[in-house]
């Protein structure tokens, strides 16, 4: 029987590796972390990360051919592939520091595999890296190889949180990157049968290794673009009383443009946009290409300016202060369907607040207290590296609830940051019943009826949608 095995159990590796092993029940699949209370999660009836579909698959193949442990050496030493799905986050100081993707956590788990093998491995980065990673993973399990024989693969991730099973399950594309050398391509095709025992073949595309990695950043950063430019346009919609659903509307149905990824919003979040594209404009500038780097270094631009400009709308609307105001913020995961907060944009959006004396009430049905408090108690960028706490700062100023009317009642405002179905469909009457007046609604997700709202009293704001008279009469907020 095949053995696979999978280092880094988190968002990529645990799904990835549920989905091939439901689907390939001649493959052994052994998920492997350091991270003992993770392994102990998906060892258990609360996996570590919330995911529509995923408890269904883990339940359906653990401890049949899945299986999940801390013994990270004894299964990679037994594995024929080793997937590599460590994290790769922005490098937080030295040579790169706040673009670069530090990859402390590869060159360990490769110099690992390299000491512990005995058998002849293909090693697949799972992982996004820097395009030209592959030579220097080559390099050092080669080095230090003993006569191994490895063959290094990659095969980027595209699935999206929130419906990562529907992805892994039906996939746009799967994406093989290899060696053009007889070894090489046989390295591709094992890989590709592995997959092919549920993907189309004409949805399984091989490539150079080079090409393979660039494809995700590019994937990445296109993604990203699209949306800051939606968001740019959402800052003209308001200056002009255009609509930016209406505009988004239009321009899809070009079919060249197409339809999809064109909400305006508070701002993109999640783990890989920002993490990826910094890491593209890195790779640019350390090839020379200024203006090609300063391109993809204005659509993160854009993303903060996004924010930045929501905070602004909420305390301009509000008399110019928020000092001492309760303010509910419903929603902070970085979308819907996910308990992750990674650079989700509710942490900007509450640290402007707590930064203007706002008092928070935070609901999300996803996302814990203590992961809330965490998150704005770490310096920006710093998820990965937790040293800053600074718990005393924050719970004066912030509540975390686990009702939307409690997190409602008593506020001056709402700001909804998450697009979560629940939202929809909330009492607004009693909502609106249990503010103080005027009652504001920030939306940042386009997720309620503007009019229906405006019907009950709220004064709104909704992104890229024409301006309440409220709204648009008061001074803007002076430049920060
Ligand atoms: P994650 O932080 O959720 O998981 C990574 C895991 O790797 C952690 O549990 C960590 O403990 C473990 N790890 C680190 N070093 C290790 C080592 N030496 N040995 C064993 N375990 C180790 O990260 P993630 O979100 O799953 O992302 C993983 C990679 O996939 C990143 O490069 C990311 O950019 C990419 N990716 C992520 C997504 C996503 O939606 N999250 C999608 C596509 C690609
Ligand atoms: C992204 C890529 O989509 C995926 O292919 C890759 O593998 C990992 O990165 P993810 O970050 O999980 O996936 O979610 P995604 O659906 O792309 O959303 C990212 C952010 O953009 C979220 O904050 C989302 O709310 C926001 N978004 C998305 C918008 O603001 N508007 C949109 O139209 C779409």
């Amino acid at each position: 029987m095949m053995k696979i095995c999978c280092i880094g159990a988190g968002y990529v590796g645990g799904p990835t590796m549920a989905m091939i092993a439901l689907n390939c029940h001649d493959i052994d699949v052994a998920v492997v972390d350091i991270a003992a209370p993770r392994i102990n999660a998906w060892n258990s009836s609360n996996l570590p990360i919330f995911e529509p579909g995923l408890d269904d698959v883990v339940k359906a193949c653990r401890g049949r051919n899945l299986f999940f442990s801390t013994d990270v050496e004894k299964h990679v030493a037994e594995a024929d592939i080793v997937f590599v799905s460590v994290n790769t986050p922005t490098k937080l100081r030295g040579l790169g520091a706040g673009k670069a993707a530090d990859l402390t956590y590869w060159e360990s788990a490769a110099r690992m595999i390299a000491d512990v093998s005995t058998t002849d491995k293909i090693v697949v980065e799972k992982s996004t890296v820097p395009v030209k990673t592959a030579e220097a993973i080559e390099k050092i399990l080669n080095h230090n190889s003993n006569g191994i024989q490895f063959q290094i693969l990659s095969n980027p991730e595209f699935l999206a949180e929130g419906t990562a099973i529907e992805d892994l399950m039906k996939p746009d594309r799967v994406l093989i990157g290899g060696r053009e050398t007889p070894d090489g391509k046989k390295a591709i095709e094992t890989l590709k049968d592995v997959y092919a025992h549920w993907v189309p073949a004409d949805r399984i595309i091989t490539m150079n290794l080079w090409s393979a990695e660039l494809s995700k950043l590019a994937a990445n950063a296109l993604l990203a673009q699209r949306i800051s430019s939606v968001n740019a346009m959402s800052a003209l919609c308001e200056a002009t009383g255009a609509d930016v659903s209406e505009v988004a509307y239009a321009v899809g149905k070009d079919s060249r443009i197409g339809p999809r990824f064109l909400n305006a919003s508070v701002g993109y979040g999640g783990s890989c946009f920002q993490k990826d594209i910094l890491n593209l404009v890195y790779i640019c500038e350390c090839n020379g290409l200024t203006e090609v780097a300063n391109y993809w270094k204005q659509v993160v631009q854009i993303n903060d300016y996004q924010k930045a400009r929501f905070v602004k709308r909420v305390v301009s609307s509000m008399f110019n202060t928020v000092s001492g105001k309760k303010i509910a913020i419903l929603g902070f995961a970085f979308k819907k369907d996910t308990g992750d907060t990674r650079e989700t944009a509710a942490m900007d959006v509450c640290r402007g607040l707590i930064g203007d004396k706002a008092q928070l009430s935070i609901y999300d049905p996803q996302v814990t207290r203590e992961q809330i408090l965490r998150d704005l108690a770490v310096d920006k960028l710093d998820w990965d590296h937790p040293r800053h706490l600074q718990q005393s700062l924050n719970s004066k100023h912030v509540s975390v609830v686990s009702d939307p009317y409690e997190a409602t009642k008593g506020a001056h405002g709402v700001c909804i940051l998450t697009e979560w179905d629940e939202f929809k469909t909330l009492e607004y009457e009693r909502i609106y019943k249990s503010m103080q007046k005027p009652a504001f609604v920030f939306d940042g997700r386009n997720v309620i009826d503007v009019n229906e709202l405006r019907k009950i009293g709220f004064i709104v704001y909704s992104v890229g949608k024409p301006l309440d008279p409220w709204v648009k009469d008061l001074p803007a907020a002076p430049p920060s």
